[in-house]
């Protein structure tokens, strides 16, 4: 619904991806347009600028790897995101996720008539790793990947965390992670806290716990050792300056948003 705003009301768009306003459906769509544009300059907008951004920063990685030779994409904790269902000419698109969210999505895909050629396999990062259950689509371990992982470490133990990231730094030279995290609570002004706490609170009550936190530029270092040949964590204001740079209407991200590259 974020990234579906982002396209209504934003501009200039950081991200351009007209198919999230496909996936939401006709009826989300009109209460969304219902509410009115939203004030760019509150504390909601930096939360929708950070989902466009890091969406953003997916595609950005995305042709780099294309252009490095890199033919396979992976989406995990893919929720209701329309990165892999765009057309590249020789990519292979794969989606994982938690099977309740996938079955979700596979209907919403199907109603809204949003093509592609996405293997889709379902994961329980808490039960299952992403290693055993990925070849089963038809990945190809053999074969350089870049992988997003978007909105997802929040709601994992530190310890599947690593174990996804370990798996990733194993994989052929070429192949690329970028993920988000949660910023320690050290990090966050008395404000961020309490919407915080109201969010995790929220998610508590819908049977999702959530709240592993990572400091980024930290844990960026800490991944080297895994295996990766550069890490490194980008956070709001250097987010800020190249994503939001000369705007008139104030929209830019909270100085803790944090995301993280780290390629093989
Ligand atoms: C906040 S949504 C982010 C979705 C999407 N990546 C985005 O950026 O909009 C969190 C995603 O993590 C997935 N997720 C949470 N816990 C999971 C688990 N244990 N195993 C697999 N996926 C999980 C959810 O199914 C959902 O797709």
């Amino acid at each position: 619904m974020r990234r579906a705003a982002h396209q209504m009301w934003d501009s200039p768009r950081v991200l351009d991806d007209p198919l999230t306003l496909k996936i939401i459906g006709t009826e989300a769509e009109a209460a969304l347009r219902a509410k009115g544009a939203p004030d760019s300059r509150d504390f909601e907008s930096t939360i929708r600028a950070f989902t466009a951004t890091r969406s953003r920063l997916v595609v950005d990685a995305l042709g780099e790897a294309l252009a490095r030779g890199v033919r396979q994409f992976v989406v995990m904790g893919a929720g209701y995101e329309t990165s892999s269902c765009g057309a590249h000419e020789g990519l292979r698109a794969f989606e994982i996720d938690h099977p309740a969210t996938q079955a979700r999505k596979k209907e919403l895909l199907a109603a809204s008539g949003i093509g592609g050629d996405v293997a889709m396999a379902p994961v329980d990062f808490t039960r299952q790793t992403v290693q055993a259950e990925l070849p089963q689509a038809g990945w190809d371990a053999s074969q350089p990947t870049l992988f997003s992982w978007l909105g997802v470490t929040n709601y994992l133990t530190r310890e599947a965390v690593l174990e996804t990231l370990r798996f990733v730094a194993s994989l052929p030279r070429g192949s690329e992670i970028v993920f988000d995290v949660s910023t320690p609570a050290s990090h966050l002004s008395v404000y961020e806290r309490f919407v915080r706490l109201g969010v995790h609170l929220k998610n508590l009550r819908r049977g999702e716990p959530s709240g592993t936190r990572f400091d980024p530029a930290a844990f960026a270092q800490e991944i080297k050792a895994l295996g990766f040949s550069r890490a490194e964590a980008l956070e709001g204001p250097a987010l800020n300056a190249r994503y939001f740079a000369g705007r008139g209407d104030g929209l830019k991200l909270s100085a803790r948003s944090a995301l993280i590259r780290a390629a093989v």
